[in-house]
Parts: structure tokens; sequence; C-alpha cells
């Protein structure tokens, strides 16, 4: 069960089909452009859309907006350093600028950086600064039907790959993103961290974590792995291997906006900084309020909590099962943050070019006001090119939504599955040239 209950209620919008219908066709087929009025479970991202708890709300009230040395900068930078051991914390407002300062500080044009498999903001940041952005998971991490506990893990074979391809000159870091959004939201082992981080070591290259979701990933490793230490134990664990992170503390730190970057390197940390007074602000506010700044300390102590970690990764477990139950595919086995629906199973007579999963992602707008992502052909493709998954991600925010509000997600899912020849494909009609899925235009295939 929930081990929280609830303080503080929000109304949910209902909408008839005529209405979706309508406001489908105005959003050009692209549920970004939906206004969120109009949906009735909104599952488009796990990230910013927690519910705060009474005492982050309370923390708020404690804001102090000093723009300089602000006591919640101290209070937030010895929470970063007592989870992380990292000695520098810089921070941001969100995610993708502690992705852009660390990249316009450590990436030259031509230079390759590896990942598990990259964000969509980590690879354009990286492409941004003209870099090349390598995704070097494991092949079997593509396969949507294979249970494995780790499909996260990085293959260190073609971290040498790349290596030999581009020599050392070229390599200025490599991520592991904890979790792996674009593959899932799978896992990574601390096995496979201790070989990543050994192969930095051995070549000297920096190693850094996407660590948007890392308090989840303690968990999988607690629960999958066996182990007797407790999540911060875990967690920590983990970060002793590597030079620094960035974060998005919109997943895990539970709030709604902010980021930071942690890492141990000090003259790393003065660039960043140099370069963070220019775009975000002072270095002990980085873009955000001094009341943020304390509501992040106290989400980032909320979400190691064991409690908590085992009902929201056994909500989103029971999601899946649910859809299972209702033979919808997914993809296997269910991450942490998301589930994904496997569009290429779901849809078979949608080719790869008319966008079966963004097919997918408005069937399940137009059937139950239902809101989620497509990871696949419009996020990733273009050129020609396309990706090997075609993905729906419903992400599930934290401690937003009942048992019965994901039920109802289940069984529209499943009758949409009972009736999924119905369904068309799509063509494009406007494209933007970079990250063109939040602002693309589609319209059915005739
Ligand atoms: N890295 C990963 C692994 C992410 O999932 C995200 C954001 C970011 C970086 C960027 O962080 O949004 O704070 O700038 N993911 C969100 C999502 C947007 O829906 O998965 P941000």
């Amino acid at each position: 069960m929930e081990p929280f209950k609830i303080k503080s209620v929000e109304s949910i919008p209902f909408t008839t089909r005529d209405e979706r219908d309508i406001a489908l066709r105005e959003s050009g087929y692209n549920v970004f452009n939906l206004p969120a009025r109009v949906i009735t479970i909104d599952l488009l991202t796990d990230s910013g859309t927690s519910a705060m708890s009474d005492r982050q709300w309370a923390a708020l009230m404690l804001g102090d907006e000093s723009y300089a040395g602000s006591r919640n900068y101290f209070q937030f930078e010895e929470t970063i350093r007592r989870i992380t051991g990292f000695h520098h914390v810089i921070p941001t407002h969100q995610g993708r600028v502690a992705e852009n300062l660390l990249f316009g500080t450590l990436v030259k044009p031509g230079d390759h950086v590896p990942n598990n498999i990259h964000f969509d903001t980590t690879r354009a940041n990286v492409e941004q600064k003209g870099g090349v952005a390598v995704d070097c998971v494991f092949d079997h991490a593509y396969d949507p039907t294979l249970e494995a506990p780790y499909k996260g893990d990085l293959d260190v074979a073609k971290l040498d790959r790349v290596l030999a391809d581009v020599g050392r000159e070229r390599l200025p870091l490599v991520l592991l993103t904890i979790t792996n959004n674009s593959g899932g939201g799978q896992p990574v082992s601390l096995e496979n961290a201790h070989q990543v981080s050994a192969w930095c070591r051995r070549h000297g290259i920096p190693f850094f974590y996407d660590a948007c979701r890392f308090a989840e990933n303690a968990y999988f490793n607690r629960t999958r792995s066996h182990l007797e230490s407790g999540i911060p134990e875990i967690a920590r664990a983990f970060f002793e291997l590597a030079d620094g992170c960035t974060m998005s503390a919109k997943k895990d730190g539970l709030v709604n906006i902010g980021g930071f970057i942690a890492l141990n390197d000090g003259d790393l940390a003065t660039r960043i900084k140099n370069m963070l007074i220019l775009i975000e602000g002072f270095p002990t506010y980085g873009g955000l309020a001094g009341r943020d700044l304390a509501a992040i300390a106290q989400g980032l102590e909320e979400v190691l909590d064991e409690q908590y970690l085992a009902h929201r990764i056994g909500q989103v477990r029971a999601f899946g099962e649910a859809l299972q139950d209702r033979g919808v595919p997914i993809l296997l086995p269910v991450g942490g943050h998301a589930v994904y629906l496997d569009a290429k199973r779901f849809l078979p007579h949608i080719p790869q070019e008319q966008f079966p999963a963004q097919a997918l992602t408005c069937a399940l707008y137009l059937e139950g006001g239902i809101r989620g992502v497509e990871i696949g052909g419009l996020m990733f493709g273009g050129a020609g090119t396309w990706p090997s998954l075609e993905l729906v991600r419903l992400a599930v925010p934290r401690r937003v939504y009942t048992q019965s509000h994901l039920d109802y997600v289940a069984e529209v899912c499943g009758r949409i599955h009972q009736h999924r020849d119905r369904i068309t494909g799509l063509r494009l009609t406007y494209e933007a040239p970079v990250l063109r899925h939040f602002t693309a235009r589609l319209e059915p295939v005739a």
C-alpha cells in the first residue's frame, strides 16, 4: 500500500470522446501540443510532476532568498555531499543545463561521448557542442521481450571499440545513465558500474553519471542482487566509482524544478561555475529560488527511504502486470519509472515510416484521455534512419496517482488492443531541425 496518506487533492479533468477528437486534430496529432486541461491521466513524464510531501512544503517556507550565500544552499550542498560524496555541488534549474555546462566545458567538436543510452536532451547537448553521442548499451537491451535484471548495463567491449576508432584524445568523458531511461528505465548493476569505472580509470577518462533516477537504480540493486546494505549505502557505492554526476532533481529529487552537477575536480568546477554565472545565476542558487533548494534537499532525503521505493517500484510493476494480463505487449522487464508499450508488436500492421508508437500515443488519448509519450521513430528517427525500438512510455509521476488510476489506464489499453486493427499510421506535416518530437505536426495516413 501507499506509505503515505493524502493531505491535499487536485481534481482531474474529464472530457468526451468528441472533445478529445477535436483536441487531437488541433494538436497536430502531437500530445505535447495538448493543454493539460483536456488530459485525464497524464503519464507524459515522471519529470517535475511529483507530489511534494508536507515536509517539502514546510521547507519552502524556510526559503532564504539571499542572492549570495543563501542558507538553503549550504543545506543543499551538505545533503548532496553526504549522499554522493562529491565535493563540489553546483545547482542548476534542471538537468539539461547541467549537461550543457558539463559538455560545454569538456566536449570539443569531433569528440565522442559514450553512454549506455543517451537521453534525448543529453544527446542533443553533446551534438550541440559538435560532439558525437555514442550509445554503448549491450545489444540485448534492444530486445523488448528479453527479461534480464540489468538491461541498463553498458558493454565495455563497445568502449574499447570507440577508443580504438577515435583515440583517447577524442574521449573527454564517459557517461552512465541510472536508470537507463531511453532503454526502458532499466537499472545498471553495481558490478557494471565497477567495470565502467575501472575502464575509465585505466584510460584516464572522467566518468560521470546521469543520475536522475539514482535512488530507483539503487533499489533495483538492493532487491535484484540481494544486497545487504541499505539504499543510501548502495547509492553511495555507485557514486564513489565516479568523478561526478549531472542530475535532474525533477525525478528522484521529488521536486517540480531543479538540478545540479556534483563533482570532485576543483578546476573543472571553477570553469563550470564561471559559465553558470553567465547562463543560470550565482553559484549558490544556479537558476533556482532558495526555497527550491530547500525542497530538493528534503526530497533527496525522502527518496532514499526504502518504504517509499518499495511502493514506487512496486506500483509501476503492478501497472505493467495489469497490462500484460490484458494481453498488451510491453517492454520487459518493467522499469523503474514507467511502463513502455511495444508499438511494433501492438500495431504490426503499421510500418515504422508511419510512426506506430505515435499512432498508439494518439489512440490512448482519444480513447481514454490518457497522455503518454512516443519514444520511437518520431523522437529518434530522421533522415531515413530508424531506431530499433518503437515504444510508448507511460511514465508514472511519483506519489501522484493511485492504483485505481493506473487500473483505468490498463483497462483502456486493453480495449484499444482488442480493436488495434482500426488504428492507422501518421505522416509528418511539420518538423523542427532538432528535437522534432516536441513540436512536430502530423496527420493520419488516409
Ligand atoms: N537525463 C535523463 C536520463 C532524463 O530522463 C532527463 C529528463 C534529463 C537528463 C534532462 O533533465 O528535463 O531536468 O532537463 N527526462 C524527462 C523525461 C524530460 O520525460 O524523461 P531535465
